[in-house]
């Protein structure tokens, strides 16, 4: 295409060039020069003026309304087939809405689309375009996953402007584009997947999307570094952010809600990869205990909250004599720092010293804990490991710990005692600023206020 399409914009100070240097001539910081799509030409692509005025350009002048005469008619959804999915979603597809699914090369975006989509054909019009792989391809997953006689139409391409025209005619009510970085507008020279053609391609079809109120589903691969960084600079863009996460040696998959604007964040969907497909786990509380040996020292179970799910996780340390002047201390699935600040909790209020120790910390299962209710379980898990003293298995742990040794209350106290009765565990410490309300009579529940009871109990 013609050169005069195209603009390089300094991301610092947003002035255009019609030629990339190194330097922005205007505010002089370095290696700042993007290209970008002309605004003129934006707005002509392809699609050929009249089609481009009523769908690229500006959409008719909004009028101006009061807040309290917003007609708000309900959201309305769409299951998306898998009810997993669409608890992550906040209970299913909204119309219009722009989803980014995003996720590691091979851990099994595709298949969920797929999975998804043959499900959503039986219902509504659907439209599946692929980048990344042909047709035939893609029909020997179908093949696989059993629903090669879904009504899913495909479309094997990659250029923007054609799967646009293509989309004005099927007038699908679900797009999906696997993946957005194979995709390339005219109007760019740059190769597909550089951040100026990702950032141009999505832009468009949100606005297609909000423009036409079709369901738009983006497929962009991350790497765990975010390096390909991608998907990353669409999140403004787009309605919902899904990642879909897991780990290489495990089946477990979770498809996590980062962003929401329909519903909340920090919700989880549980799948396991079979040789024929996703299969969702509805209750995978249990799913990340894995206690084969009774008496293991160092191990503990925490009653973790994801999004609005508790989940019951097992958290393992290890804690060895250190022949280093630093003594290490790693951790799998938790936050680094917390630990470094916990074994000085410990010391000073419990009166264990770990300074000669390496410690190490693991969450079973691949999953992530962020949330500081982990910090009563990571403790107890490090002493026991440390005095060589197995917990009761019966028992489960949550709790935050703060820096004066006590122990505070954390979000939904009664969902995770819900969740620890019905998974079968007897006893249960637990901060004493949540037992209010509380009562149980399955479960013998310690309430505790400092990190010294705690483990007063726990190792008795
Ligand atoms: P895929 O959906 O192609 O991943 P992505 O789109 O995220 O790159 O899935 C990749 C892996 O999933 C592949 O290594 C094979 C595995 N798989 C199964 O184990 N069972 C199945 O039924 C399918 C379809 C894939
Ligand atoms: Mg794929």
């Amino acid at each position: 295409m013609a050169k005069n399409k195209t603009v390089y914009a300094c991301s610092a100070c947003g002035a255009q060039f019609p030629k990339w240097t190194g330097q922005c001539q205007d505010c002089g910081d370095w290696n700042t020069l993007q290209e970008e799509a002309s605004y003129a030409s934006a707005g002509t692509a392809t699609l050929g003026a009249k089609k481009s005025a009523r769908f690229e350009g500006f959409a008719p002048k909004a009028k101006v309304q009061k807040l309290k005469q917003v007609s708000l008619s309900a959201t309305p959804r769409a299951s998306s087939g898998l009810a997993e999915l669409d608890r992550v979603l906040g209970g299913g597809l909204v119309a219009g809405s722009i989803v980014l699914l995003g996720g590691d090369p091979g851990i099994g975006k595709s298949t969920l689309i797929l999975q998804s989509l043959a499900l959503l054909s039986a219902k509504s019009s659907t439209l599946y375009v692929t980048g990344e792989e042909s047709a035939e391809q893609i029909a020997l997953r179908a093949n696989r996953l059993g629903v090669s006689d879904a009504d899913l139409a495909l479309l094997a391409d990659n250029q923007l402007e054609d799967i646009l025209a293509v989309a004005l005619e099927v007038k699908p009510s679900v797009l999906v584009i696997d993946s957005i970085q194979t995709l390339y507008t005219e109007t760019l020279q740059s190769a597909p997947g550089s951040v100026a053609q990702v950032r141009e391609t999505a832009s468009r079809l949100v606005r297609f999307g909000k423009q036409t109120k079709t369901i738009i589903i983006l497929v962009g691969h991350v790497t765990k570094e975010g390096a390909l960084a991608g998907p990353r600079v669409l999140e403004h863009m787009v309605d919902t952010v899904l990642y879909f996460e897991g780990e290489q040696n495990s089946s477990f998959r979770l498809v996590r809600a980062i962003k929401n604007r329909f519903g909340a964040v920090n919700e989880i969907g549980v799948f396991a990869m079979t040789d024929s497909g996703l299969k969702e786990v509805s209750n995978p509380s249990a799913m990340f205990i894995n206690r084969a040996q009774e008496n293991a020292t160092g191990s503990v179970v925490l009653v973790s909250q994801e999004g609005t799910r508790p989940l019951l996780v097992e958290v393992q340390a290890l804690v060895d004599q250190s022949s280093l002047a630093n003594p290490r201390r790693v951790t799998v699935g938790l936050d680094n720092q917390r630990l470094a600040m916990l074994l000085a909790v410990v010391n000073q209020h419990a009166g264990f010293s770990l300074y000669d120790q390496d410690v190490f910390v693991n969450v079973i299962g691949g999953v992530k804990i962020l949330e500081p209710a982990a910090d009563l379980a990571i403790l107890l898990a490090v002493l026991s490991s440390f005095r060589g003293a197995a917990l009761d298995p019966n028992l489960a742990v949550f709790g935050e710990i703060g820096l004066t040794g006590e122990i505070r209350p954390v979000q939904r106290g009664l969902d995770r005692v819900r969740e620890v009765e019905k998974l079968g565990f007897t006893r249960l410490i637990m901060p004493k600023g949540n037992v209010s309300g509380v009562k149980s009579s399955k479960l013998d529940i310690v309430p505790v206020t400092t990190l010294e009871q705690a483990v007063r109990y726990a190792f008795d």
